[in-house]
């Protein structure tokens, strides 16, 4: 019998949706964990006004086929004299772990406990979040924690926007506005296809759309080896341009995976 997992932190949309999907044509028994992890969360971030619509997402899971919504409360995952945290790969160090210093040892951490839970053969990640998924393939391999891990693409809105459970921060304006950040990693993409190598000229491509948007404010603009996360100065091969920015309330995050122009397609 297959166990197949996909950990979230609830207020589930069609991203979630579509991991619960491919999850459940991989398996025979599905489970979806809700948790807002406490641990992932600076005190300065959102986890006392994280959405919780909890029986919109017990009703999408139950829609979907799942068999176990797995609901831990914090305590639970945290009981009194809960010491040990997994030491992260250097894939974790860069961007999203620069900003957020605290949030991919908690991310770790949750997985690893998840998995000694759940005991699932495959768990599914959304390429949304490219570095956690990097993350979590390098933990898996590192601690022979015998999970296949399956990176499932970003799911997005008509325009173009990366799904987010934290979208519904925006108000009406950034929410219009919120798609540049894709528009930007399409014109880093469209460089690469048209034969620009030269990573700082990449850069800029991508910078000049964010700069067209005065709202936004960029964190990182990124082209990188898509196993390391390193940035790469000449583009040769399949590469992941990584972006984040802030608008309003929120950050943004978001990624394109391309081949390098002579390998002749695009992958995402
Ligand atoms: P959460 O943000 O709820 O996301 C759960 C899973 O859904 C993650 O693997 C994420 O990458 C994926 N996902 C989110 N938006 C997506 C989109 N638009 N398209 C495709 N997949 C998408 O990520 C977490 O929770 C937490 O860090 C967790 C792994 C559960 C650990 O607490």
């Amino acid at each position: 019998m297959t166990i197949g997992f996909v950990p979230t932190m609830g207020a589930l949309h069609d991203g979630h949706r579509a991991l619960i999907r491919e999850a459940r044509l991989r398996c025979d028994t599905l489970v979806v964990s809700i948790f807002v992890n406490p641990t992932q969360f600076s005190p300065q971030e959102d986890l006392a006004k994280y959405p919780r619509p909890i029986s919109q997402d017990r009703a999408l899971c139950r829609k979907e086929g799942v068999d176990v919504c797995f609901e831990p409360t914090a305590e639970a995952m945290y009981p009194n004299g809960f010491q040990t945290v997994v030491t992260l790969p250097t894939v974790a160090r860069r961007w999203e772990g620069e900003i957020r210093p605290h949030h991919f040892s908690g991310v770790a951490t949750v997985v690893t406990k998840l998995f000694g839970i759940v005991l699932p053969q495959v768990a599914l990640f959304g390429q949304k979040d490219f570095q956690q998924s990097a993350l979590v393939q390098q933990l898996v391999k590192d601690l022979n924690l015998g999970v296949e891990i399956i990176v499932h693409p970003t799911v997005r809105e008509a325009d173009g926007l990366a799904m987010s459970s934290r979208n519904v921060y925006l108000s009406q304006e950034e929410r219009k506005r919120a798609v540049t950040l894709y528009k930007s990693l399409r014109a880093g993409a469209e460089a690469i296809r048209r034969g620009v190598t030269d990573g700082e000229a990449i850069q800029s491509a991508m910078a000049q759309v964010i700069k067209g948007e005065p709202a936004m404010t960029i964190d990182y603009l990124e082209i990188c080896d898509p196993t390391t996360l390193e940035p790469l100065s000449t583009v040769t091969r399949k590469t992941v341009l990584l972006g984040a920015v802030r608008l309003g309330p929120i950050r943004l995050i978001d990624n394109i995976l391309v081949a390098a122009k002579h390998a002749g397609r695009n992958f995402e």
